[in-house]
């Protein structure tokens, strides 16, 4: 019994999904040596448009924001006219599909671009190396200045504004799994003593400046968010920082936008601090359009749904291992599993 996954759902006034499933965001590291998404790339997109809603895999916004190699960006004219391509192919069949604007902060590396530095809010690296590129190990980020923060603010806007540029139906703020904006929102990567730091209403300061940003360029209906209150991933554990979350999603709720999005790999897991699992607190804290995500199957996302744990659900391997996902759920077929060497391929 999946039935409710297939209903129709409005996000607001301007965009109807066909269904609640969502493919969630996932990054495959296949745009060519200009971070211009390829064609194969369209393709594979186009193959998954009877989701609700692609995410987008993560794009990142300006060349200091990228830590992986071959991660498309949109900042430069042939990356817009490649997305342009990947939008018009999911269009024809009948989808729709947001970018997720990305910058890494200190999971940057210099390996991946020729000009300027690491940056995150303070000077503390996050552990460990590149995957799969050891010998790229995480660098000390410069912290950033009010002037770097001010020309950030502008990259994302502006990275929006490239994106409906290149007829995406809106924009995921990446503000999650311990990147650029989420390094803002943790204890174990903010210790600003500035107005960026030190209070949750500080720390909050630029994810929700970047938020208002993206709005002013393109309007609440298109943009989301989407963000991890659990520290799991590139991210030290702080109880405190509880207290910056509680502040932030009823600043968030008031913005009315597209959805809120939680960034997690397993939603079975459990944070001390929060009481719970990421999208029960996300959930008490929240009342708007909620993504949920993280190892749910149909049958445990259609249950969560219908208990209105969350009001969307995102599903991020299963759609790489199945590009008919969509179709074998309403069909009630086998789904394939997932492995890692999938990764190697654009299937
Ligand atoms: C991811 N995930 C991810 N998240 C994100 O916000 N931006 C991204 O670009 C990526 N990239 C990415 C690549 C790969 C290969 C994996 C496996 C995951 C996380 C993803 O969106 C999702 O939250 C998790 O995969 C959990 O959902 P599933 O896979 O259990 O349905």
């Amino acid at each position: 019994m999946t039935e409710n996954l297939f209903q129709p759902y409005a996000l607001n006034d301007a965009i109807t999904l066909n269904n609640r499933i969502l493919m969630a965001p996932l990054t495959r590291c296949m745009a060519d040596e200009n971070l211009v998404p390829t064609t194969a790339m369209a393709e594979y997109y186009a193959r998954r448009a009877d989701a609700g809603l692609i995410i987008s895999e993560a794009v990142i916004i300006r060349p200091d924001g990228q830590g992986y190699p071959n991660t498309p960006g949109i900042f430069s004219p042939e990356q817009i006219t490649g997305w342009q391509q990947v939008t018009t192919k999911v269009h024809e069949n009948g989808g729709k599909i947001f970018a997720q604007l990305w910058h890494t902060g200190r999971v940057a590396h210099p390996h991946f671009f020729q000009q300027g530095d690491v940056l995150a809010p303070s000077a503390i690296a996050v552990e460990g190396s590149v995957p799969r590129m050891r010998e790229l190990t995480y660098q000390v980020p410069k912290p950033v200045t009010l002037a770097d923060i001010e020309g950030l603010i502008a990259d994302y806007a502006q990275a929006a504004e490239n994106a409906m540029a290149a007829g995406f139906d809106g924009v995921e703020i990446h503000g999650a799994n311990g990147y650029l904006i989420d390094q803002f929102l943790h204890y174990g990567s903010n210790q600003r003593t500035d107005e960026y730091g030190v209070t949750p209403e500080n720390m909050s300061r630029f994810p929700l400046a970047v938020v208002d940003a993206i709005i002013a360029r393109i309007g609440n209906e298109r943009t989301a968010l989407r963000v991890s209150p659990g520290a799991y991933f590139n991210m030290a554990t702080d109880a405190k920082d509880r207290e910056v979350f509680d502040y932030l999603l009823p600043a968030l709720e008031k913005r009315s936008l597209a959805f809120l999005h939680i960034g997690i790999f397993d939603d079975a897991m459990e944070f001390d601090y929060l009481g719970g699992k990421a999208s029960s607190y996300v959930r008490a804290h929240y009342s708007k359009t909620l993504v949920g995500v993280g190892s749910y199957t149909a049958e445990t996302a259609s249950t969560a749904i219908e208990s209105e744990q969350f009001d969307l659900v995102a599903i991020g391997r299963p759609f790489i291992a199945n590009p008919d996902y969509v179709q074998k759920i309403r069909q009630g077929e086998e789904i394939t599993p997932y492995s890692e060497e999938m990764l190697t391929s654009l299937v």
